[in-house]
């Protein structure tokens, strides 16, 4: 576990004490954090099938990685906080990029050793540290970009942990380069509650104060971002916000085995990814997608 010393984070950007961060690790997040590396660590190859294991999941790695050509540079140093196994990195290692993968849970960071080596991705372009993204062990201004893919964010339940994770990624990146972070999506989750017929987890929403804390019950315990929230808090650490997108677009809770024929049809599926990624920043469906991402600039 690579830790640090919290030395060189600016004061205009947190308003925290190393002494209120101690807290926070030991009294709020270790609970959540042990489960998140207990849960991921069973199964780890489950993350590495997650994005390619439903109709679903695929719209939103077609869409995410669409975000990511779109606003990463060709080349540079990118920080992938929350990495899991390495399918972003391994991407954007592809295209040119020297990527740092981080993540809390050591065995993902393994596996994506060993897919590193089957894709025939040259070791030196990719490095990986075993760290929490509240913290991050790196300089300032260190990295072209900083991307959290897949909601690394949503398993801090605690609201200051959560600015302090998007601070932290302001910290790093350096003026001009960008942040891209995702969250879970509020509505959303109440839709897949209904989509997948679970009684249980509706019910646990089932009072105005539970949907206001955002906190969901699940295989662990999650924070999703009400409709705004997550550009509101990347903005509050000095980011500019430029885009935000919903990661499984119009596809969100469509039937599965209805978006599983339209993409094996070769002349459907052309017209149905063109329709995605055209409206996948659309103000009126970005709410409704499971994961939001917000694209942000640092300006100074
Ligand atoms: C759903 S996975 C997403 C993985 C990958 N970024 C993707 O999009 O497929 C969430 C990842 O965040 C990691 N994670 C959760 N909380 C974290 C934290 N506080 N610090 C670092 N990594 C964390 C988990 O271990 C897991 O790999």
């Amino acid at each position: 576990m690579v830790t640090r010393q919290i030395t060189n984070v600016p004061t205009r950007q947190i308003a925290y004490s190393v002494d209120w961060y101690g807290k926070i690790c030991a009294q709020k997040s270790s609970m959540t954090i042990d489960q998140i590396r207990q849960t991921y660590a069973g199964d780890p190859t489950r993350e590495w099938d997650r994005l390619q294991s439903t109709p679903l999941t695929r719209t939103e790695y077609l869409i995410t990685s669409h975000c990511l050509e779109r606003y990463l540079p060709p080349a540079g140093l990118v920080l992938d906080a929350g990495s899991g196994p390495r399918r972003y990195a391994i991407d954007l290692a592809r295209r040119g990029c020297s990527v740092v993968m981080l993540d809390l849970v050591r065995e993902l960071l393994q596996l994506g050793q060993l897919k590193l080596a089957e894709a025939g991705i040259d070791g030196h372009a990719l490095s990986q540290v075993e760290g929490n993204i509240v913290a991050l062990p790196c300089g300032d201004r260190a990295f072209d970009a900083v991307i959290s893919l897949g909601a690394p964010l949503s398993h801090l339940t605690d609201a200051q942990a959560r600015f302090r994770a998007i601070a932290e990624m302001a910290r790093v990146v350096k003026p001009g380069g960008c942040v891209l972070v995702t969250g879970l999506a509020r509505v959303a989750c109440y839709r897949a509650f209904v989509y997948w017929l679970n009684r249980e987890r509706l019910e646990q929403v089932g009072t105005p104060q539970a949907r206001a804390s955002g906190i969901l019950h699940g295989w662990v315990t999650s924070y999703a971002f009400a409709p705004g929230e997550l550009a509101e808090l990347v903005h509050g650490t000095g980011l500019q916000v430029v885009d935000q997108i919903g990661c499984e677009g119009i596809a969100a809770y469509l039937p599965m085995d209805h978006l599983a024929q339209v993409e094996a049809d070769p002349a459907l599926w052309p017209i149905w990814r063109d329709i995605l990624l055209e409206t996948c920043n659309e103000p009126t469906i970005i709410g409704i997608s499971n994961h939001l991402l917000v694209v942000a600039r640092k300006t100074e």
